[in-house]
């Protein structure tokens, strides 16, 4: 039995096999179960989508669950795991999913754990990234990350599975990460305007106001918002990510721009949660 609980678990090539069968669909009457200790929006209605374009069925923790009543998340596990063929988990504590993990008697996929990983929005975004990427001759990307670096799972998880990716990539970090990449430099936000003209990849982020307790840790705050003026400075090739939900960091008026491929990049996530579940069942 196999877990998906942080993209170390994936290879080159089982990364490749999932993003290229996420362009099929085949048919199987599984069940899925989704325990969301957290919330979310895309994250699990996506994964309820997949299961039904895959012919499965869903269950989900409910609302009024006997988490009320005092019982614990192991034992919660352990039940729905009777239940499903396969679960979605996500928490608020970094590791916890791995530890919930233990109790399960069917495969565990981590749809978000802490500030730790976020592996299938991590593949989603490489698969994005593929799709633009496609009608360019070279593998040489300038990526560069905004936002809040530091508390963000899905910069952690993308930052490994760009590391098994083809592509040789230079980061514009404007913030400190987790764990640096290969060749990296760190720019001020108020620089970001200098630097755009040569990016390939802009990865947006929001403030995570939910993981950030230490009141000094609030100095991070950013007043940047990105707007038309700088993103018509970018390339025509040149697109902007976001795993969403945003706040202020990107203005309503770039969604129009050709760039703006977070839209898509939303719908990819469908597919690729299909070929994960396929892959794991
Ligand atoms: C992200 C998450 O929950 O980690 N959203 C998502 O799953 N698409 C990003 C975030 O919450 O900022």
């Amino acid at each position: 039995m196999k877990h998906l609980l942080s993209i170390d678990d994936l290879s080159k090539d089982e990364i490749e096999w999932i993003l290229q069968k996420s362009k099929y669909r085949v048919t199987k009457q599984k069940i899925l179960g989704t325990l969301f200790f957290e919330p979310s929006t895309r994250t699990k209605l996506s994964f309820h989508t997949a299961m039904y374009n895959l012919g499965g069925q869903v269950i989900d923790l409910p609302e009024n669950s006997s988490q009320k009543k005092g019982e614990s998340e192991e034992d919660t596990v352990r039940t729905i795991s009777k239940y499903a063929d396969i679960l979605a988990i996500r928490h608020s504590k970094s590791g916890r999913v791995r530890e919930l993990a233990n109790y399960s008697d069917v495969p565990v996929i981590n749809a978000g754990d802490g500030d730790n990983e976020h592996p299938t929005q991590a593949l989603l975004d490489l698969r994005t990234i593929n799709q633009y990427r496609a009608f360019v001759d070279s593998k040489d990307l300038t990526v560069m990350l905004f936002g809040d670096l530091l508390y963000s799972r899905t910069i952690n998880s993308l930052l490994k599975v760009l590391d098994k990716s083809d592509y040789n990539i230079n980061y514009i970090l404007t913030a400190a990460v987790k764990e640096p990449p290969k060749n990296y430099i760190t720019i001020k936000e108020n620089e970001i305007g200098f630097y755009i003209d040569k990016v390939d990849v802009l990865y947006m982020t929001r403030f995570q106001k939910e993981r950030r307790f230490n009141t000094t840790d609030w100095e991070f705050e950013s007043r940047f918002i990105l707007k038309n003026d700088l993103v018509n400075k970018m390339g025509r090739d040149a697109i902007i990510l976001h795993p969403f939900p945003r706040n202020e960091e990107i203005h309503p008026e770039v969604d129009n721009n050709v760039r703006a491929v977070y839209f898509k990049q939303i719908e990819n996530g469908v597919g690729v949660r299909s070929a994960v579940i396929e892959y794991l069942l």
